[in-house]
């Protein structure tokens, strides 16, 4: 049997966390936060950090600047496991951040992109595509050199023999210029959050935005947070509920450890259910630590977690087929 690659495409960036803050920034004043963290940030090394904590053979292809945050990014996700011989260094742009202030369950995020609008398409591996068997694309926005031709890149990946996923995640810019007729064909995972998928298709009703999209998409998934998660696949539909408990953390990174727990199962050719409840297990478990990666420490450590958290012995999705 064919050993699976998966190949994370995507931007990079620290997060530096600000918590327990006083009160709300206000111009010309300076407030407290009494506690600080800087991590690995970024929607697509979340995935790939998590993807490779859960067994899968991880490659990422991305960009960051010449600087400290550079070197911190790589380190930690050589730390997790992630091969990182397609990460390449800009000597023009900075790596990117973004300051996460939070407040409870809600928070206020600013970014600077630097480096990671530099990724273009050259940057891809291509004389190596064929060594791996799925490519995982994220946060679409915010990287300005990829979005061009973003429907001939899943094409020509397509061709090569790999299956593909894509997670748009949200536009800062609130335009939501993406062509899904054009490019959907190509994904064979679709995987947008329910507010997402409603401003793309510029609905404000889940089952007509769902509608509006289903022409073009091979398996759409609908992240919603406590609601779980639908999915949809041709005709088939299926509805999963999330795994509540009453360990919540933070949700940062949920949908990206969503994703992770998802395309670990699908690349193993599990099916829509398992590969639809696997992500919503690892979303949860995402909630239940700091960040995007603190509760994905490597696959005994999260088979551990699932037991003791949710009482679900995690070995009995192993062995279910498509
Ligand atoms: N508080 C929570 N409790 C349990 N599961 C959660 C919670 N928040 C998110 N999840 C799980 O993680 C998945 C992705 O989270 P969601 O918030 O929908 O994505 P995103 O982070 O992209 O907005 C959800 O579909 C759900 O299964
Ligand atoms: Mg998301």
């Amino acid at each position: 049997m064919q050993h699976n690659k998966l190949l994370v495409v995507g931007e990079l960036n620290v997060d530096l966390l600000l918590n327990h803050i006083e009160g709300f920034p206000k111009i010309a004043t300076e407030i407290i936060a009494h506690d600080m963290n800087l991590i690995l940030g970024s929607s697509s090394a979340i995935m790939a950090a998590n993807c490779a904590a859960l067994g899968a053979s991880t490659t990422f292809c991305g960009k960051v600047g010449s600087d400290f945050f550079g070197s911190f990014i790589v380190e930690e996700l050589q730390q997790k496991r992630v091969d990182t011989r397609y990460v390449t260094v800009s000597e023009t742009h900075q790596s990117g951040i973004t300051v996460i202030m939070n407040y409870d369950q809600e928070r206020a995020n600013v970014t600077y992109c630097g480096a990671m609008e530099t990724l273009t398409q050259e940057d891809l591996p291509w004389n190596e595509m064929s060594n791996f068997t799925h490519m995982h694309l994220s946060n679409f926005f915010i990287q300005k050199g990829l979005r061009e031709g973003i429907d001939s890149l899943f094409k020509r990946v397509k061709k090569m023999g790999l299956t593909t996923s894509l997670d748009l995640q949200w536009d800062p810019q609130n335009k939501w210029d993406f062509d899904y007729e054009a490019c959907l064909p190509f994904v064979d995972v679709f995987m947008p959050n329910e507010a997402e998928l409603l401003a793309l298709t510029k609905v404000e009703n889940l089952e007509e935005a769902i509608a509006i999209v289903t022409p073009y998409t091979n398996t759409l998934i609908v992240k919603r947070g406590q609601k779980g998660s639908i999915g949809v696949n041709g005709s088939y539909r299926c509805e999963k509920p999330a795994f509540l408990h009453n360990n919540y953390v933070d949700s940062i990174g949920a949908g990206d450890s969503f994703n992770s727990g998802f395309i670990k199962k699908f690349m193993d050719g599990a099916t829509l259910e398992v590969c639809m409840e696997f992500g919503n297990l690892m979303g949860a478990l995402n909630t239940t630590a700091a960040g995007g990666t603190a509760a994905f420490v490597d696959s005994e450590r999260i088979k551990d977690s699932i037991q003791t958290i949710f009482d679900i012995d995690l070995t009995q999705y192993d062995e279910i087929k498509r």
